[in-house]
Protein backbone atom coordinates (compact mmCIF):
# COMPACT_ATOMS: atom_id res chain seq x y z
CA UNK A 1 0.00 0.00 0.00
CA UNK A 2 1.34 3.41 -0.63
CA UNK A 3 2.60 5.14 2.33
CA UNK A 4 0.66 8.47 1.97
CA UNK A 5 -2.87 6.29 1.37
CA UNK A 6 -2.18 4.26 4.46
CA UNK A 7 -1.78 7.46 6.18
CA UNK A 8 -5.03 9.21 5.16
CA UNK A 9 -6.69 5.69 5.64
CA UNK A 10 -5.38 5.69 9.05
CA UNK A 11 -5.71 9.15 10.22
CA UNK A 12 -9.44 9.07 8.61
CA UNK A 13 -10.30 5.23 10.82
CA UNK A 14 -8.68 7.40 13.98
CA UNK A 15 -10.77 10.13 13.44
CA UNK A 16 -13.96 8.81 12.93
CA UNK A 17 -13.46 7.62 17.23
CA UNK A 18 -12.61 10.81 17.72
CA UNK A 19 -14.26 11.75 21.34
CA UNK A 20 -15.25 15.38 20.39
CA UNK A 21 -19.17 15.48 22.25
CA UNK A 22 -18.15 19.54 23.02
CA UNK A 23 -17.15 20.99 19.80
CA UNK A 24 -18.42 18.08 17.60
CA UNK A 25 -15.16 18.64 15.54
CA UNK A 26 -13.33 15.62 14.99
CA UNK A 27 -10.10 15.20 13.43
CA UNK A 28 -7.57 12.42 13.02
CA UNK A 29 -3.84 12.46 12.45
CA UNK A 30 -1.28 10.50 11.47
CA UNK A 31 2.18 10.04 11.75
CA UNK A 32 5.22 8.06 9.09
CA UNK A 33 7.88 7.37 12.25
CA UNK A 34 11.51 6.71 10.89
CA UNK A 35 11.13 2.80 10.85
CA UNK A 36 8.21 2.88 8.47
CA UNK A 37 5.62 2.59 11.50
CA UNK A 38 2.45 4.47 11.60
CA UNK A 39 0.81 5.94 14.20
CA UNK A 40 -2.90 7.50 14.56
CA UNK A 41 -4.84 9.24 16.70
CA UNK A 42 -7.75 11.48 17.32
CA UNK A 43 -8.32 14.07 19.36
CA UNK A 44 -10.00 13.41 22.97
CA UNK A 45 -12.36 16.39 24.55
CA UNK A 46 -13.07 16.67 27.86
CA UNK A 47 -15.82 17.98 30.04
CA UNK A 48 -13.00 20.49 31.93
CA UNK A 49 -11.89 22.28 28.10
CA UNK A 50 -8.54 22.76 28.97
CA UNK A 51 -7.57 19.46 28.99
CA UNK A 52 -9.05 18.32 26.09
CA UNK A 53 -6.14 16.52 23.97
CA UNK A 54 -5.43 17.32 19.80
CA UNK A 55 -5.26 14.58 17.56
CA UNK A 56 -1.76 15.59 16.71
CA UNK A 57 -0.44 15.15 20.49
CA UNK A 58 -1.69 11.75 20.79
CA UNK A 59 -0.30 10.57 17.37
CA UNK A 60 3.30 12.09 17.98
CA UNK A 61 2.65 10.55 21.75
CA UNK A 62 2.10 7.53 20.34
CA UNK A 63 5.28 7.49 18.21
CA UNK A 64 7.00 8.29 21.13
CA UNK A 65 6.25 5.73 23.43
CA UNK A 66 7.19 2.49 20.57
CA UNK A 67 10.73 4.34 21.22
CA UNK A 68 10.96 6.61 18.02
CA UNK A 69 11.82 10.00 17.99
CA UNK A 70 11.68 11.07 13.99
CA UNK A 71 8.70 12.50 12.25
CA UNK A 72 9.01 11.51 8.27
CA UNK A 73 5.26 12.59 7.45
CA UNK A 74 2.27 14.20 9.10
CA UNK A 75 -1.39 13.70 8.05
CA UNK A 76 -4.24 15.38 9.96
CA UNK A 77 -7.40 15.16 8.52
CA UNK A 78 -10.80 16.83 9.23
CA UNK A 79 -14.43 17.74 7.70
CA UNK A 80 -15.66 21.51 7.22
CA UNK A 81 -15.78 24.26 5.18
CA UNK A 82 -12.09 25.30 6.47
CA UNK A 83 -8.69 22.82 6.00
CA UNK A 84 -7.32 22.31 8.83
CA UNK A 85 -4.09 23.66 10.02
CA UNK A 86 -2.69 22.11 12.94
CA UNK A 87 -3.04 24.37 16.43
CA UNK A 88 -0.19 26.73 17.46
CA UNK A 89 0.44 24.15 19.99
CA UNK A 90 0.95 21.10 18.12
CA UNK A 91 2.97 22.70 15.11
CA UNK A 92 5.14 23.09 17.88
CA UNK A 93 4.77 19.10 19.21
CA UNK A 94 5.86 18.56 14.96
CA UNK A 95 8.47 21.07 14.92
CA UNK A 96 10.24 19.28 18.14
CA UNK A 97 10.23 15.68 16.32
CA UNK A 98 10.00 17.02 12.40
CA UNK A 99 13.30 18.64 9.99
CA UNK A 100 13.14 19.95 6.72
CA UNK A 101 11.94 16.72 4.76
CA UNK A 102 8.86 16.07 7.28
CA UNK A 103 5.85 16.18 5.25
CA UNK A 104 2.73 17.50 6.34
CA UNK A 105 -0.41 16.69 4.91
CA UNK A 106 -3.88 18.51 5.11
CA UNK A 107 -6.80 16.48 4.14
CA UNK A 108 -10.43 16.54 4.06
CA UNK A 109 -12.04 13.23 4.59
CA UNK A 110 -12.38 13.09 0.28
CA UNK A 111 -8.88 14.01 -0.38
CA UNK A 112 -5.48 15.42 0.59
CA UNK A 113 -5.37 18.99 0.01
CA UNK A 114 -2.44 20.54 0.90
CA UNK A 115 1.44 19.43 1.19
CA UNK A 116 3.76 21.12 3.24
CA UNK A 117 6.78 21.57 5.57
CA UNK A 118 6.93 22.53 9.41
CA UNK A 119 8.77 25.21 8.20
CA UNK A 120 5.82 26.66 6.07
CA UNK A 121 3.51 26.65 8.42
CA UNK A 122 6.06 27.55 11.72
CA UNK A 123 8.74 29.48 10.67
CA UNK A 124 10.43 30.41 13.99
CA UNK A 125 9.59 27.31 16.35
CA UNK A 126 10.72 27.95 19.87
CA UNK A 127 14.14 26.10 19.90
CA UNK A 128 16.97 26.86 22.83
CA UNK A 129 19.72 25.33 22.10
CA UNK A 130 21.23 26.29 25.68
CA UNK A 131 18.30 23.88 26.85
CA UNK A 132 20.20 20.88 25.04
CA UNK A 133 23.78 19.39 25.33
CA UNK A 134 23.56 19.56 21.07
N1 LIG B 1 -8.05 19.98 17.21
C1 LIG B 1 -7.15 19.01 16.89
O1 LIG B 1 -7.35 17.82 17.21
N2 LIG B 1 -6.02 19.37 16.23
C2 LIG B 1 -5.72 20.65 15.86
O2 LIG B 1 -4.64 20.90 15.36
C3 LIG B 1 -6.70 21.70 16.04
C4 LIG B 1 -7.88 21.37 16.88
C5 LIG B 1 -9.25 19.60 17.97
C6 LIG B 1 -9.28 20.11 19.37
C7 LIG B 1 -10.75 20.12 19.68
O3 LIG B 1 -11.12 18.84 20.17
C8 LIG B 1 -11.40 20.34 18.33
O4 LIG B 1 -10.40 20.12 17.35
C9 LIG B 1 -11.97 21.73 18.14
O5 LIG B 1 -11.04 22.70 18.45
Amino acid sequence: MEIIYKLFETAKKARLNAYAPYSKYLVGASVLAESGAVYASCNVENISFPCGVCAEAGAISAMVAAGERKLKAVLVVSEGKDLVYPCGACLQRIAEFADADTQIYLADTAQIRKTCRITDLLPHNFKASELTDD
